[in-house]
């Protein structure tokens, strides 16, 4: 009988591992916690770093290697970013044969694109040296891409290949004997069991951590939460990557709204759009010579630090896109961002004529579980890809367009790991040869038992009790650095919004010593209120209830992350640290440009 995989979420990583899996005659079961389409994967705009076989002029995977290391501060897992960058092109032609179009090169394309040999439009992001990024649709890549992925997905449950199990909410991992076998889940009021030989979380990301977010609802750290519960290592917490560019005025308009993405791209910027404060200055030049196209963390430290200047640190700042069609003609801005321009006019503003409202938005987890190059966990049969893991690839900031690779890359690696019976935590008992050819080109087995992530941060230890309160007296010294909460004054009951809002004021994009600790005595307090479901006498079937309980473990151990890293590094900034200087970052081999 074939071994089972059970898979948990059908974003990028989900969906490809299923794939490739169920394609390899593995008995596969996906489950997802909402509708197939609600993912962080579906709103991705920009697309997919890859270097291909005939790349831009000059470009190389080197290159990609030596930008992502940069763009991580160094603080990345230079083994695994090489794997990435190495492996990329075979996985964008295994999600060309899921029935992926990437958008070909047009004659006359903008500035930030480049086509090459009539093969697929090739775009220019921040912090990357040279044209390589692959969309679809414009700046609709997450929905084109998922959306071949689920018809191919769905094809197989039909043939009955796959098992596909929709508004499935997995709510713990089944352990024996130190081993993931199999899960638990929830669906439609009840609790099952499902019996696996492996369990693959490609849960994503938690910007439902924080008050402003480009995150849809499904973000909530579910996957981190169980990993945790089942004893899995974590690594990097403290790095959470604030996109820069949110539309405010849609987050105000519509509080509600938490199934789309508030994100104005950074091809925007790309294009030429500039940042001015709410007296209509320029003020990025001020911070970094590359102003408006500086890395993804020093934007939005840099319109953090500005808005506290100006005495009003909850403000927003204002993204002028006018000089976009100034500069290149009416109709360009609908022509290049077809989507943002119905966005912005869905939430009432002319961006052709109007600023856009915007503020930095909690955007992509760098740091997740713990996995080594073939997405182990540290816990014999779970394996972690995409968002919910951290491989080290990411470093302490993100390069842009690197998350969806990630998936697919290390999505891959979970299923070789899983087709070749899954040995691999046990280093002695080596590996058996390759099961079955896939879309990827076959399944190339490589099980080197590959090290952790070298400069991972130095792990926070869980105490057993966790959840309810629980006395923490047990806890490692310098682990866990909040005291048990017992007693502690609370100024304001837990909800989902109050967490949220304190994370966003206490440890979002700029943080102090001060700031953590007091909001980790907070969350401490909460959960000696947010109990175990049945001592809390809730019902246990109570999906928002569940969130809130993995947000708020995801966000004990944030703040713990961040509290122990006294320093600041990448997205990681602490106003009280020993090195208050800005990072330096090498000059970039050319002029930053920047295109989905
Ligand atoms: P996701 O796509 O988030 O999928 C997770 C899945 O797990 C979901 O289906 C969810 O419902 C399911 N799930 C969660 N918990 C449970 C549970 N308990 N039980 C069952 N199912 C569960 N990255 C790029 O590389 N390029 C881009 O251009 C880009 N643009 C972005 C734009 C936006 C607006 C956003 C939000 C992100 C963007 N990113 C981009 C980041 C990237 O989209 C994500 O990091 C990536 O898609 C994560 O993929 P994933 O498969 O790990 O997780
Ligand atoms: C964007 O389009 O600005 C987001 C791209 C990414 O997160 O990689």
């Amino acid at each position: 009988m074939a071994s089972r995989l059970a898979v948990i979420g059908s974003g990028i990583a989900g969906l490809y591992a299923a794939l490739l899996a169920a394609d390899a005659g593995a008995d596969v079961v996906l489950l997802t916690k909402g509708a197939l389409d609600q993912s962080n994967t579906w709103y991705a705009q920009g697309g997919i770093s890859a270097v291909l076989a005939k790349p831009a002029p000059g470009d190389t995977v080197a290159a990609h290697i030596a930008d992502t290391l940069r763009a991580g501060a160094g603080h990345c897992n230079e083994a695994a970013v090489r794997l990435m960058c190495t492996e990329a092109r075979r996985d964008i032609e295994g999600l060309q044969c899921y029935g992926v179009t990437f958008d070909a090169g047009q004659a006359g394309a903008t500035q930030a694109e480049a086509t090459y040999d009539g093969g697929p439009a090739l775009g220019l992001e921040a912090a990357h040296s040279a044209p390589r990024i692959l969309h679809a649709g414009g700046d609709a890549t997450g929905a084109r891409v998922a959306g071949a992925l689920i018809q191919a997905v769905l094809s197989r449950r039909d043939e009955g290949k796959l098992t596909l199990l929709a508004h499935a909410r997995a709510t713990s991992l089944v352990t024996h004997r130190g081993r993931v076998t199999g899960l638990e889940y929830l669906q439609d009021g009840r609790t099952s069991r499902l019996d696996a030989d492996a369990v693959l979380l490609a849960t994503g990301g938690a910007g439902q951590l924080f008050a402003q977010t480009t995150n849809p609802a499904v973000a909530t750290a579910d996957g981190l939460a169980l990993a945790v519960r089942a004893g899995a290592a974590t690594a990097d917490l403290e790095f959470f990557q604030f996109h820069p560019t949110c539309l405010v005025s849609s987050a105000t308009a519509l509080p509600d709204r938490l199934d789309g993405p508030l994100l104005i791209s950074e091809a925007v910027r790309g294009e030429g759009a500039i940042l001015r404060d709410s007296g209509g200055r320029r003020f990025m030049q001020a911070y970094h010579p590359d102003a408006e196209l500086a890395p993804r963390d020093v934007v939005s430290r840099s319109i953090a630090l500005h808005l506290a200047k100006l005495g009003d640190p909850t403000g927003h700042v204002y993204l002028d896109a006018r000089v976009i069609e100034q500069a290149r003609g009416e109709g360009f801005l609908q022509q290049r961002f077809p989507t943002l321009t119905r966005k912005t006019l869905d939430a009432g503003i002319d961006w052709t004529r109007e600023l856009v409202p915007v503020a930095p938005a909690a955007h992509y987890w760098m740091g997740g579980v713990r996995t080594d190059l073939s997405a182990r966990t540290t816990v014999p049969g779970l394996y972690a890809a995409g968002e919910a893991a951290c491989t080290g690839v990411q470093g302490a900031n993100r390069l842009a367009s690197n998350s969806l690779l990630e998936g697919l890359v290390f999505g891959r690696r979970a299923v070789e790991g899983f087709l070749s019976g899954g040995r691999g935590w046990d280093a002695s008992r080596g590996s058996d040869a390759p099961r079955a050819a896939s879309a990827a080109g076959g399944l190339r087995l490589t099980h080197a038992s590959a090290p952790l992530p070298r400069n991972a941060s130095a792990p926070v230890t869980v105490p057993a009790a966790l959840e309810g309160g629980a006395d923490l007296s047990g806890a490692p010294a310098g682990s866990w650095p909040f005291s048990s909460g017992g007693g502690e004054e609370v100024g304001e009951p837990f909800s989902r919004e109050a967490l949220r809002r304190l994370m966003t004021s206490h440890a979002g994009v700029l943080r102090s010593g001060e700031l953590l600790a007091e909001a980790g005595r907070t969350l401490e307090s909460w959960a000696g209120v947010v109990r175990p479901l049945s001592s809390a006498g809730l019902s246990p079937v109570d999906p928002g209830v569940l969130e809130d309980r993995n947000l708020l473990l995801a966000a004990r151990l944030l703040v713990a992350a961040a509290l122990n890293r006294r320093e600041s590094l990448g997205a990681h900034y602490r106003d009280d640290g020993p090195d208050q200087t800005e990072p330096s970052y090498p000059p970039r081999l050319k002029a930053s440009l920047l295109h989905d």
